[in-house]
This record gives C-alpha cells, sequence and structure tokens, in this order.
C-alpha cells in the first residue's frame, strides 16, 4: 500500500518512510507548508489540518503534529510549541523552569490519516525530563532540553528515533494499515 506524507519537514519524512518499509508500506513525500488552524488540542488541530487538506487531496495521506508538555508549567508550551521554540526558545524554557522541582516533560505526536472518506488520529507519547541545562548537538527544536533516561535527545542521535513520539505514532498507524 501506497500513503502520501505532507510535510514541509524532510528529516520526519525520511523517518516515516524507514519505518513504513517494516511494516510493507511505501510512503510518499508531498512537500507541502499548510496553514494550523489554531486551538489548544494538538488531536483537534491535527484533525482539522487533514479536513482542510482532504478538501483538495483525495488519495490517502497523512499528517503529522507534535508538541512537547511540560505539567508543572500547566501543559505549556503544548500545542504552542513551535512557535514558542521560535520565539523564547530553549534558553526561555530553561528559564521558566528555574527552580522548579517537577522537571517532568513528554513529548505527544498526534498523525492524522485521511483514507479517502474520513480522518483517523494516532497517538505517540515519550516521557522525560527537562534538564537543568543544554546539552548535546543533534537532532533539532527542544531536543537539548528534553532529557530521556539520563541522557537528552539530542546527546541520543539516531537512537532518538527508536523510542521518539513520532515513532510510536507512526507505528500505530502503519500497524492499523498493514492490518487492512
Ligand atoms: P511540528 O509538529 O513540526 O509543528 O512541531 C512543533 C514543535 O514541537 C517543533 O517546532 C519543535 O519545536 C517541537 N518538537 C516536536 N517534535 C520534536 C522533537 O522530536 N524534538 C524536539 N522538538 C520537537
Amino acid at each position: 500500500m501506497k500513503v502520501i506524507f505532507i510535510t514541509s519537514n524532510e528529516g520526519k519524512f525520511r523517518e516515516a518512510k524507514s519505518i513504513g518499509e517494516k511494516y510493507g508500506i511505501e510512503v510518499e513525500w508531498r512537500k507541502e507548508e499548510y496553514l494550523e488552524p489554531q486551538g489548544n488540542d494538538l488531536e483537534e488541530i491535527a484533525r482539522k489540518s487533514a479536513e482542510m487538506l482532504s478538501k483538495k487531496i483525495k488519495e490517502p495521506f497523512f499528517i503529522e503534529d507534535s508538541g512537547l508538555f511540560i505539567p508543572a508549567l500547566k501543559g505549556f508550551p503544548g500545542p504552542y510549541s513551535s512557535f514558542v521554540f521560535k520565539t523564547i526558545g530553549n534558553e526561555g524554557i530553561l528559564k521558566l523552569m528555574d527552580g522548579v522541582e517537577d522537571r517532568r516533560a513528554y513529548f505527544l505526536a498526534v498523525v492524522a490519516f485521511f483514507d479517502g472518506k474520513e480522518i483517523l488520529t494516532f497517538k505517540g507519547r515519550v516521557d522525560g525530563r527537562i534538564a537543568k541545562e543544554m546539552r548535546g548537538d543533534k537532532g533539532f527544536g527542544f531536543d537539548p532540553i528534553f532529557e530521556y533516561d539520563g541522557r537528552t535527545f539530542a546527546e541520543m542521535g539516531d537512537e532518538k528515533n527508536e523510542v521518539s513520539h513520532r515513532r510510536r505514532a507512526l507505528e500505530e498507524l502503519f500497524r492499523y494499515l498493514a492490518k487492512k
């Protein structure tokens, strides 16, 4: 089976393609930026984006939306992760977390899949902690401050892809497609 992944991020596409191969699913890249609706809920945002795109793309496709959630900050930056990363960045998050003891955090990824008729969503989550300072030079976004099992995602390199929220959400989708 072939399915289109709509994303402007080539790294995300390559990751999805290699996971898809394990399930016998061919992932094709459609490089496209689309306007994300605003909202407080990642699943709803992903679903609405897919709904919008389904008006012009009639073949099966999926998109992915993710964010970093920090319980001590009431879930911030959550669905605003991309904007927060571009504005206050890792340093800003570290400042907000200064003196905060509860350093738990998680990444959440939502994949919204359009099967030609309806939209289905799949989720993946990875739990970790906000480090005290930035460490590591690999990856992107909040990777240098997200600690998983003692190392930051930016220190883990490709090993991150084995445990990431995105991988978990994509595997949910591919398991579903492989069964069909
Ligand atoms: P989007 O799904 O590309 O819109 O991602 C939203 C934002 O969440 C990105 O700009 C990153 O700042 C952050 N983010 C999502 N996934 C990751 C990840 O795996 N590592 C680090 N930051 C991430």
